[in-house]
């Protein structure tokens, strides 16, 4: 798909080679360059193969300074715009204007979109203790910039003094350009600290945290590796997808292995949790299979789940808000949940038709299913495991509340700041496929 300006976006047995099986539909030829470059001469799995596409230090998507999050230069003054008409003739000029392929929420509707984060952490948060905020992924730094002006203005003075701002941000340009952001307004400077790390990795945590906290991940999941099963029909067992080098060529393929990697294995197991696996289903599934055969290929959220693995597990009492995109249109990867991968040249966004295809240059985002979030929530804080072991009568350690975009908005934001003279409403009326989600624990720790 070519557009000019908007992207879809805004709007096993393992190394036993006779058991690897070529995942026959999908053996596209890829780009070479730096793509083949990721995959050396032993296989790797998918979330390898984006996690190095998107964040190489060097080469990777997120490690450009810029092209990879865009920042406006100005606030959007939408009450000075007429309608729809104006605000998307706007945004047609300021797309041609950068070699950004899209402009996230919290950039196009700053300062509203993190004011109303904002205000939603001062009505919920125990504010007689210290205020300890972690972003993940803050990008360009627009959220915690408006966070702390927020915070500055509008909480007693003791809660701005006495606050903490942690943000972790793997890519080293992006976790720059946030000092310089936040820099801004010198006072939040004592506040605010950038941990150049990847958030899924638990050493970077050290020692588990006791103490409430919050933390915010915007356009975050959306741009975590995931992982690719495969079954040859309905009644097949899942198999992990790796990818591989060609024989002596720069062509890569894909090819299936059993289940072994232990990550796909619980992210399964989580997904198939709710399901009747009565023997009348399975009957079914292998009637199905036999009368209408068909490929199937799922795209797994495993550095989601490995992310609140280390989360949960470092941050006990953390409340989360996080929002992403529920939904992607004009979406032609194959799967569940299968990405858009993304590119912009000359003022020119296209999707190519495959992954495999990411060498540095293009974003792989990935639909949020709200519902397996949750789920993962949950089994990572205890509570599903134990539902599951039917070991234990406690309830659940989470609330959580999945959110649309526009409800949020109302409850806690300013929806008067982003409506342009006759009515209409970008954040309220076009954001249909963003969502967001928060959990907060309860009282049932153990
Ligand atoms: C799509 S951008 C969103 C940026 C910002 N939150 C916004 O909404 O504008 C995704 C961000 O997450 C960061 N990121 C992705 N994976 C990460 C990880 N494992 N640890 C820390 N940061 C990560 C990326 O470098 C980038 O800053």
């Amino acid at each position: 798909m070519l557009t000019c300006t908007f992207t879809s976006k805004n709007l096993p047995f393992l190394f036993n080679k006779t058991k690897v099986t070529p995942c026959e539909p999908f053996n596209l030829p890829s780009r070479f360059l730096f793509s083949a470059h990721i995959v050396g001469d032993k296989p790797i799995l998918v979330r390898d193969f984006i996690h190095k596409a998107l964040y190489d230090p060097n080469h990777g998507y997120f490690s450009q300074r810029s092209g990879s999050v865009g920042v406006l230069q100005r606030s959007i003054k939408f009450n000075q715009l007429e309608g729809r008409k104006a605000y998307l003739n706007y945004l047609d000029k300021i797309y041609k204007q950068s070699d950004i392929a899209w402009f996230t929420p919290v950039e196009l509707f700053k300062p509203w979109y993190a004011h109303g984060i904002a205000e939603a952490i001062m009505r919920t948060a125990n504010l007689s203790v210290p205020l300890k905020i972690y972003e993940i992924g803050g990008g360009s730094g627009t959220c915690a910039k408006g966070i702390l002006d927020y915070m500055k203005l509008n909480a007693p003075e003791r809660v701005y003094n006495s606050m903490t701002y942690t943000s972790v941000e793997i890519s080293p340009s992006l976790a720059e350009l946030q000092k310089e952001t936040v820099g801004e307004v010198h006072s939040h400077l004592t506040k605010f600290r950038v941990e150049h790390r990847d958030a899924a990795d638990r050493s970077g945590w050290g020692y588990v945290q006791q103490q409430p906290c919050w933390v915010i991940m915007l356009e975050v999941f959306d741009n975590l590796p995931h992982d690719l099963i495969y079954s040859k029909n309905q009644a097949s067992p899942w198999m992990e997808v790796w990818v591989e080098k060609q024989h002596d060529s720069e062509i890569l393929s894909e090819l299936c292995k059993p289940l072994h990697d232990p990550l796909i294995t619980r992210c399964i197991e989580i997904m198939e949790m709710d399901k009747n696996n009565t023997s009348r289903s399975s009957i079914t599934k292998r009637i199905w299979s036999k009368i209408f055969p068909r490929p199937q290929r799922c795209w797994l959220p495993t550095g989601c789940l490995r992310l609140l693995e280390v989360l949960h597990e470092v941050l006990p009492k953390m409340s989360l808000i996080a929002s992403d995109f529920s939904y992607l249109p004009d979406v032609t990867i194959p799967g569940e949940r299968a990405p858009l991968v993304s590119t912009k040249k000359d003022g020119c966004s296209s999707d190519y038709s495959t992954y495999l295809d990411a060498k540095g240059d293009a974003d792989i985002f990935f639909p949020t299913d709200f519902w397996f979030l949750e789920r993962i929530d949950h089994y990572c804080s205890g509570w599903l495991k134990q539902d599951k072991e039917k070991t234990s009568k406690q309830g659940k350690k989470r609330r959580t509340i999945t959110l649309d975009t526009s409800s949020f908005m109302e409850e806690f934001g300013l929806p008067s700041k982003t409506r342009t003279k006759d009515g209409y409403n970008p954040l309220l009326d076009d954001f249909k496929n963003t969502k967001f989600y928060i959990s907060v624990p309860t009282h049932n720790v153990k």
